[in-house]
């Protein structure tokens, strides 16, 4: 690979621990982040793709609340910006690995997700990433989206934390127990992403899933961490109903994971093994 791969968001939670395998695998990285990088602005794009051998997208607008309320900034950074990186990259004949979400999806589905399956998003955050997706394959650049679900890694807040903070605020703890995934680490999707990056025969064109083996839901995930860490608080499963929330949340956000497994070089691990380490390491 000639040149060093450029991480976008180096700084958010699959960033960072993208930044940590492919310095692991041996793969020179640029790293990129606010305030000094920029993604809505040309001038910061084309410097992070002057010299890079492929440019990781992970830089987005994440705050899924908040989106409903911010549409317009949304949209400026997942899905005009990454056209702009998109045609940006054409020129330059760089290829694009961009990271995308369940949350394209409304999550009415009766079995997990295939990439084949149309999107519809019921959010704002949703509406921009899929924008985002479909303006990256206009532009014509040679390009590779990774869907993600149900993240938690080191560098950000997430489920796991949520679940830790509530149980240590001593209150009843209620989870939803009708929104169904599988928790997956960003060290996970990180190896896969890097995975992808070094395969022979060059970064696959296209569409992928990626989240650990196996699906369970919120409220089961919430007791695996309590009984695993031996915390004294019991939660209680409610529905995502009884929450009022700015944003509508797909319940299933499960993917069928078939397609990016038959490329990858190693099985991807079941959801509890990585949850536990990460769970240790805290
Ligand atoms: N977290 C999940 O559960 C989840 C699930 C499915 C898919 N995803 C996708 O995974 C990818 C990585 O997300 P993440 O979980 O790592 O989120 P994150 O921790 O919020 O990381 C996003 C990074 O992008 C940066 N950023 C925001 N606006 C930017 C801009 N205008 N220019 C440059 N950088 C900017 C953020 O900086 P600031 O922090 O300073 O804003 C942050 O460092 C995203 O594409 C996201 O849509 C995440």
């Amino acid at each position: 690979m000639k040149g060093p791969i450029a991480i976008l968001g180096a700084r958010g939670m699959l960033g960072t621990d993208l930044a940590a395998q492919c310095a692991k695998a041996g793969l020179a990285t640029v790293v990129f982040d606010l305030p000094e990088f920029d993604i809505t602005k040309v001038d910061a794009i084309r410097r992070a793709i002057g010299g890079a051998s492929a440019v990781v997208n992970c830089a987005a607008y994440t705050n899924v609340e908040k989106a409903e309320a911010e549409p317009e900034l949304a949209a400026k950074i997942n899905a005009e910006a990454v056209g702009l990186l998109g045609e940006l990259a054409k020129q330059a004949g760089v290829a694009v690995l961009h990271i995308s979400t369940d949350f394209v999806f409304d999550g009415r589905l009766d079995r997990p997700y295939a990439e084949t399956d149309p999107a519809n998003p019921v959010s704002a955050y949703g509406r921009t990433k899929y924008q985002g997706e479909l303006a990256l394959a206009q532009s014509g650049c040679r390009h590779c989206i990774i869907r993600v679900q149900w993240t938690y890694g080191r560098a950000g807040v997430n489920f796991v934390r949520k679940i830790l903070d509530a149980a240590r605020s001593g209150k009843p703890m209620k989870v939803v127990s009708d929104q169904v995934g599988s928790p997956t680490a960003t060290a996970e999707a990180a190896k896969a992403v890097v995975a992808m990056l070094q395969l022979p025969s060059g970064l696959p064109q296209g569409l992928y899933h990626f989240a650990a083996a196996g699906f369970v839901s919120r409220f089961d995930m919430a007791r695996h961490i309590v009984e695993r860490l031996q915390l004294s608080v019991v939660p209680q499963p409610c529905k995502t109903s009884d929450f009022v929330t700015a944003a509508q949340r797909p319940l299933n956000s499960c993917f069928d994971c078939r397609k990016i497994a038959r490329v990858l070089p190693e099985p991807i691990a079941e959801w509890q093994g990585p949850l536990n380490a990460y769970l240790e390491s805290l």
